[in-house]
């Protein structure tokens, strides 16, 4: 099998989120990064793509000089991502969209709930694959507790708890600091702050796993540092389609804790526990029962988790292999459609742009729930409703 060819906008040297991205895609085998506009500087960009093997003439310096060149070939990508930052990914998900490629964008997937709306309708009407990179759903433990949940084992959900909460920005004295400061700028981070950037993470975790989209909420932010103007703290109560009573925390003063991304499920037959700094353990408590701990890669696991488990039980797993099963996935779709085929059944979950659009629409809901003393309001998008 000829490897899928892969394009990569933005993740340039030093980004953050550039080297999982590369890490997942190799993993396998399955892409082979062939294009690319690496940096927003146009010569870095090319040198790095240089580095990283593309060739020259598909080492380009922009995003539009990318979309022209690959759209003229006969050999194009097969996929694109969009590793840029947020203010971006609208107007190059939706170029890329137009001229028939598939996208792997990265969250949020835009900045306003009208350009959400105008992705989903254009990823429809294309019939190309818009994917959103809601990353830590391709954790084989999270995975199997979607597949718990959708199977019965917990009975009806109740209570849903998630958490992303860090305390990365807390230092008072470091707030202007340019690289702290942009994310609680309106004119650049938008309407929200960590509730756009980190809570729609644990959002996203607590629809995927109990199979339920949030109704309405009622939020309470917070500027912990006084001299922001967008939220370092955020706490919301929410409803979910299924009946699910949701409660998200999620923090960026949140001293001493890391990446802080946790969530418990409990129903009527059982409680769910996971916490992405320990992904490789997931605890089972059936109602009137000992708690079990289900190792990751261990006997009985769903196929689901058993599909995304690379490394044999008792060796820790992470964050970039999970990225790797998003593409798998995709890679999976993106050939059975080549072929002809249906994809294999475990391979579709993969977060799309209706995810991306679900998030926007929560965080607009959360800031004008928190602007109006947590009144609770309607969630879904007015397309949905
Ligand atoms: P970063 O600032 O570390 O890196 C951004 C990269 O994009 C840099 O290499 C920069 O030169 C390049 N760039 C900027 N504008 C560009 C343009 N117009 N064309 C081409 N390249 C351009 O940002 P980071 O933290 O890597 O975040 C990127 C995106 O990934 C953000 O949207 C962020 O929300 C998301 N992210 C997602 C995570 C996940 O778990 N799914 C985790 C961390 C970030």
């Amino acid at each position: 099998m000829t490897k899928l060819k892969w394009g990569m906008i933005g993740g340039g040297e030093g980004s953050q989120i550039g080297p999982a991205h590369r890490l997942g895609a190799g993993l396998d085998g399955l892409f082979e990064l062939t294009a690319g506009a690496l940096d927003a500087d146009a010569k870095k960009g090319r040198a790095y793509a240089r580095r990283l093997e593309i060739a020259p003439d598909r080492a380009y310096g922009d995003w539009r000089e990318m979309l022209a060149g690959e759209s003229a070939r006969e050999d194009r990508i097969d996929l694109v991502t969009v590793a840029t930052p947020n203010s971006t990914h609208f107007e190059i998900t939706r170029a890329f969209l137009e001229q028939g490629f598939d996208v792997l964008c990265e969250k949020p997937m835009t900045m306003t709930v009208e350009e959400g709306e105008e992705i989903v309708a254009l990823a429809e009407k294309s019939g190309r694959i818009c994917a959103v990179n809601y990353g830590y759903s391709g954790y084989p433990l999270v995975r199997h507790m979607r597949a718990m949940v959708a199977r019965g084992d917990l009975g009806q959900v109740r209570l849903v708890k998630a958490e992303f909460a860090h305390g990365f920005h807390a230092d008072a004295a470091d707030a202007d600091n340019p690289r702290v400061r942009w994310r609680y700028d309106p004119a650049q981070a938008g309407v929200s702050a960590v509730m756009a950037d980190c809570g729609i993470h644990a959002l996203h975790m607590a629809c995927f796993v109990t199979g339920q989209e949030v109704t309405s909420l009622s939020a309470d932010f917070a500027s912990c540092i006084e001299r922001r103007t967008l939220e370092d703290d955020g706490m919301v109560s929410f409803r979910m389609t299924g009946g699910a009573v949701g409660r998200l925390w999620t923090s960026a003063v949140a001293v001493g804790r890391m990446h802080g991304l946790n969530i418990q499920v409990f129903g009527e037959k059982g409680g769910l526990r996971w916490a992405q700094e320990w992904p490789n353990q997931l605890y089972w408590t059936p109602l009137n029962e000992t708690t079990r701990t289900l190792e990751r890669g261990g006997p009985g696991l769903s196929p689901e988790a058993d599909r995304a488990s690379r490394v044999t039980i008792g060796h820790a797993e992470g964050m970039p292999l999970a990225f790797a099963n998003i593409y798998a996935d995709l890679a999976e779709v993106i050939t059975a459609r080549k072929e002809g085929r249906a994809p294999d059944p475990a391979a579709t979950h993969t977060p799309r742009a209706i995810d991306g659009l679900n998030s926007m629409a929560a965080v607009y809901a959360a800031v004008e729930s928190a602007g109006n003393g947590s009144r609770w309001t309607e969630v879904r998008p007015p397309s949905r409703r």
